[in-house]
């Protein structure tokens, strides 16, 4: 491409070094997409005739066909995608494919095809995140009642539903999408026309190629447009923020489906045997989704990395940019994937989660609030008073409910009947009716307005 001023071909090791085509025949469909609109612009401007912007167009159609049939030869020593497009336009159009990189730069072409592949990724993660949301949603409204303990420090704290706690992650999901929106919102506006780092002398028309694009404008600084990552980065970072949650909900689900917990069963299609021992059922999808979390959050790291010390406009560094993305992004779609398979087969186990949550004496914070309330203590008082029955619950071997009132008696004489019905978890969740507080009635309510939601959503997709 640019023998004119070389006399020799390159070392082995250069191509094996330089060439991206390996990894980046990945954009080949927003390349020709972005070709597409660069050959009607330079058409519509007068730039090259619209005899010769056919011949392109139809090549590159050729070529857009070749790829989708697998039948398209990537070739290394032509280095990258944009060359070895434009090379196979050569063949099969001849002399006029030159035309095409006319006020064009590969600066410009592989800042446009990554803000172009990154949005239509960011599209199906929002698609698979929808989707995990909805399956939550539809557990949560099955288990609004179902009493689990909730915990702090993985110890017992305060009896919450299930269903609430599957609505944590909802609300969690939601944040991701809105993350992963805003970066798509950012990252929406188009480098095409700034060809190397300086714009051109060609009378191009940068809104038009936008808009065919589907970018809300073109980028207002040429520079810029060639030399920034901050797009990826931004799409990274919140993929790691999501791989995170992620992570964390496979976590609970690695730790609830041990038979030590109990709490939870994969259905055999997301489970695995051992091959030695007959009784495992091994959660691995849920282990891999923890452990690819990693990759996600090393790919933003590694970008961070090139992107940090690099002088402006475009360096030959920002080509390190697609592998770690494509892996990155490739792995949280394959993790969001298995988590709503996981979630939509799970099944709960409401007696096991109901006998856990009555134990650890989850309710003695329900105790104390009763004694503020009704008999008029400090909290500090009724932390002191609970605290004391509790050790005695403890002494005895019982839950605070099986205590006798005697024994509450004699430790505060205050004390009456009436305790009995805040001892109970049941009555625990349901009196826990503040806004966003695990209530049955809570649940169900916000179960169905995030059924409505997402149902919208899908409509208006
Ligand atoms: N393969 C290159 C990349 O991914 C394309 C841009 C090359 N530009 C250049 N001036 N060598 O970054």
């Amino acid at each position: 491409m640019w023998g004119g001023r070389f006399a020799r071909a390159p070392a082995e090791i250069m191509e094996e070094i330089n060439a991206s085509v390996d990894f980046d025949k990945r954009l080949a469909e927003d390349d020709i997409r972005g070709s597409l609109a660069h050959v009607e612009m330079l058409a519509a401007t007068g730039i090259i005739t619209k005899t010769n912007a056919a011949r392109i167009r139809q090549g590159l159609e050729t070529i857009a066909d070749e790829i989708a049939a697998g039948v398209f030869t990537f070739s290394r020593a032509l280095e990258d995608v944009h060359m070895n497009i434009e090379a196979r336009l050569f063949e099969l159009i001849g002399p006029v494919a030159g035309k095409l990189h006319t006020a064009r730069s590969r600066n410009d072409q592989v800042a446009t095809d990554f803000r172009l592949y990154i949005r239509r990724m960011i599209d199906g993660l929002d698609a698979g995140l929808a989707e995990l949301q909805g399956n939550l949603v539809a557990q949560a409204l099955a288990h609004a009642e179902t009493v689990m303990p909730g915990f702090t420090h993985l110890q017992n704290a305060q009896p919450v539903t299930f269903g609430h706690h599957l609505l944590a992650y909802v609300e969690m999901l939601a944040r991701d999408r809105g993350r992963l929106s805003d970066a798509r919102a950012r990252l929406n506006e188009c480098p095409l026309g700034a060809a190397a780092l300086a714009g051109t002398s060609f009378p191009i028309d940068r809104k038009q190629t936008a808009a065919a694009l589907g970018f809300a404008r073109p980028m207002a600084n040429s520079l810029d447009a060639v030399s920034d990552r901050d797009f990826v980065l931004e799409t990274l970072a919140a993929a790691t923020i999501a791989a995170v949650h992620l992570s964390r909900l496979a976590e609970e689900i690695v730790l609830w489906t041990s038979p030590a917990f109990g709490f939870l069963a994969l259905s055999d299609r997301f489970t695995t045997g051992s091959s030695i021992m007959p009784q495992k059922r091994n959660p691995d999808a849920a282990e891999l989704v923890r452990a690819k979390t990693g990759r996600i959050a090393a790919a933003f790291q590694s970008l961070v990395m090139v992107m940090k010390g690099l002088p402006l406009a475009y360096s030959k560094d920002m080509q390190e940019d697609k592998e770690a993305t494509f892996a990155a992004l490739d792995a949280l779609a394959l993790m969001i994937a298995a988590m709503a398979g996981m979630v939509a087969d799970m099944k709960a186990n409401p007696e096991r989660l109901a006998e856990a949550a009555a134990t650890g004496y989850a309710t003695a914070t329900d105790l104390a609030d009763w004694l503020v309330r009704e008999k008029g203590l400090t909290f500090r008082e009724a932390h002191h008073v609970t605290g004391r029955i509790v050790a005695c619950a403890e002494a005895r071997g019982v839950a605070l409910d099986a205590l006798t009132l005697e024994d509450m008696r004699a430790i505060d004489k205050r004390i009456d009947q009436g305790v009995f019905d805040v001892l109970s978890v049941a009555r625990s969740v349901k009196s826990r009716k503040s806004y966003g507080g695990t209530a049955p009635q809570n649940v169900r309510k916000m179960a169905q307005t995030w059924q409505k939601r997402l149902e919208k959503e899908k409509v208006r997709r």
